[in-house]
């Protein structure tokens, strides 16, 4: 008897704890209810549901929805169920039957008249009061109530938000009324905090069907716990087919529900467009649609795919005999004035003149495409021609001038600014501002032959001991240049080693990390305007130079 005592003490100590668990389990459903209402604070509650994308039930009496009928349409559209709690709140035992339907009917009308379709609605009769007439003359569920904030005595919102928190369990329907700003600021944190629970809040019709009920007329539901628990609607799958001109666009959803879209990134509500069967679009959209089994009870999550067309192909830009010559397979759209191209600049129709310092963009329109990305093309100030320098580049003019210097070049009219300065590069440009001297070929380097390209400007620089080699024998032509390494380069390229003021570089933060043996060149460069920092405070003298501030400091390297 002892250990069969323990053996059942032990069960129940067990089922305690693990009976909060259950009721914090994600499946745990629960209605939240107001009625009374419409009233001045119901739509500062829609405000506050719509951000926590909770779904409530409102039974509403006629004669306040008569008196905010955009608060009853705005309701339904967010996805809330519209219930009935009759006209004006008679205690229906003490109706007749055809009293009865009046109250029904006439709200009922107000309600569709506000919402601006016919719909069903559920009743909660007013007191939770019936009785065995009653039922079958409401025709429809009686929806009562399993937890009672008493809000409209309290008129306290923590007494409000204590009830719910306390009493609500799975299936629980909570009754509420939205007349009272109490009511409201106890519901939400009330809402809040069985969100942090874990409770999935839904509609009533929803909690009834995921509970497996069929809502039956003249029946009383006063919760709906139970063991079954069906899924909720799954968000519609959004599944597009690539057309000619756009796309071929199906959804599916689960069986029984209709689904209600829009293709133009608005919110869908339950006045959007009633998907039928495969739509097509031309050009890209937004899709977002959502699934109900009624419009007027529990709605998925919303489903969102972006469709994009693809680009249409870049116009190719050629120059000949200061005209430019467009092609594309589509229509040309071009500026010549710095302005980004639209279908309502000015349309290519043959070959534009040009004159220097013109920066041509053009956009290729194609059907059933997106305008493709400009192609541009820089006719510049000294006759040069760059597809990727602009007269907006802080380097444009030294570009424009070491080009037409020949000192550096764009290859198929490519200058690539960004690029990265390699040893052999620099020592090109330094070699042809000597005017090409004969090298004397007094060195050897084991990775340079004398087929290389920059073979002589190598051998040039190397003699006059502005690149040195490495003690295996390397010349390394196409490591990258630092800026430390390219002021010392330039310092070693003055007939006499000029003055240094080491205090030029006192005003960056990183001038310690200059290396040794580079700290005179750097200051030297710095001092004379010819290295600038990469900001105010910083010189960053291991980062690799790039093209376009090779070609600036070539420029002002030439204004000594
Ligand atoms: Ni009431």
């Amino acid at each position: 008897m002892k250990k069969r005592g323990i053996a059942l003490l032990l069960a129940l100590v067990l089922m305690l704890r693990i009976l909060p668990v259950q009721a914090q389990a994600a499946s745990a459903l629960a209605a939240i209810t107001f009625d009374d209402g419409p009233s001045k604070y119901t739509s500062g509650l829609l405000d506050e549901l719509d951000k926590r994308d909770v779904k409530v039930t409102f039974f509403m009496q006629g004669c306040n929805a008569e008196k905010y009928p955009s608060v009853v349409k705005r309701a339904y559209e967010a996805g809330h169920q519209i219930a009935s709690h009759t006209y004006n709140h008679p205690q229906l035992t003490k109706l007749s039957d055809k009293e009865i339907q009046n109250q029904l009917s006439t709200t009922d009308s107000i309600l569709n008249n506000a919402i601006g379709t016919n719909n069903s609605y559920m009743l909660r009769p007013p007191y939770g009061s019936t009785n065995e007439r009653v039922l079958p003359a409401i025709g429809r569920p009686a929806i009562i109530w399993s937890v009672d904030t008493l809000d409209w005595k309290s008129r306290n919102a923590d007494a409000v938000y204590q009830h719910i928190v306390n009493d609500t369990k799975d299936g629980s329907i909570v009754l509420l009324h939205d007349l009272y700003a109490t009511s409201v600021s106890g519901a939400l944190r009330g809402i809040d905090t069985l969100l942090s629970q874990g409770y999935e809040l839904v509609t009533v019709e929803e909690l009834l069907r995921r509970r497996g009920s069929d809502a039956v007329s003249g029946k009383k539901y006063f919760s709906a716990s139970g063991k079954t628990t069906l899924p909720g609607i799954s968000q519609p799958a959004i599944t597009p087919a690539e057309t000619e001109d756009g796309y071929l666009v199906s959804l599916s959803a689960d069986e029984g529900t209709a689904i209600y879209y829009t293709t133009d990134g608005t919110a869908p509500t339950s006045q959007s467009t009633l998907y039928t069967g495969p739509f097509r679009l031309e050009g890209g959209a937004d899709v977002k649609a959502f699934a109900a089994y009624t419009l007027n009870g529990g709605r998925s999550r919303v489903s969102e795919a972006t469709l994009e067309l693809p680009r249409a192909e870049k116009p190719v830009i050629t120059l000949t005999e200061d005209t430019a010559v467009m092609t594309s397979g589509g229509e040309i759209y071009y500026t010549l004035d710095g302005t980004v191209p639209t279908a309502a600049a000015a349309r290519y129709s043959g070959p534009v003149p040009v004159t220097a310092g013109t920066f041509i963009q053009a956009i290729a329109v194609q059907p059933g495409c997106r305008d493709s990305q400009a192609s541009s093309l820089l006719y510049s100030g000294l006759g040069n021609i760059f597809s990727d320098i602009r007269p907006t580049n802080w380097y444009y003019h030294a570009v424009d001038s070491v080009v037409f210097q020949g000192l550096m070049t764009a290859a198929n009219q490519t200058f690539s600014p960004e690029g990265t300065v390699r040893r052999r590069d620099l020592v090109t440009v330094l070699y042809r501002q000597a005017g090409q001297p004969e090298p004397l070929d007094t060195y050897i380097f084991s990775d340079v032959t004398g087929s290389d390209s920059a073979y002589a400007a190598i051998m040039w620089a190397a003699e006059q001991n502005i690149l040195s080699g490495f003690e295996d024998g390397t010349i390394r032509p196409d490591a990258a240049v630092t800026r430390e390494q390219l002021a010392v380069i330039l310092y070693r390229m003055r007939p006499e080693p000029p003055e240094v003021d080491p205090a030029a570089l006192y005003s960056f933060e990183d001038w310690e990390s200059i290396q040794d043996y580079a700290r005179d060149a750097v200051a030297w460069t710095v001092s004379q305007g010819i290295l600038s920092g990469v900001s105010d405070t910083l010189l960053s003298p291991d980062s690799t130079v790039t093209r376009a501030q090779l070609a600036s400091i070539v420029l002002r390297c030439q204004a000594f």
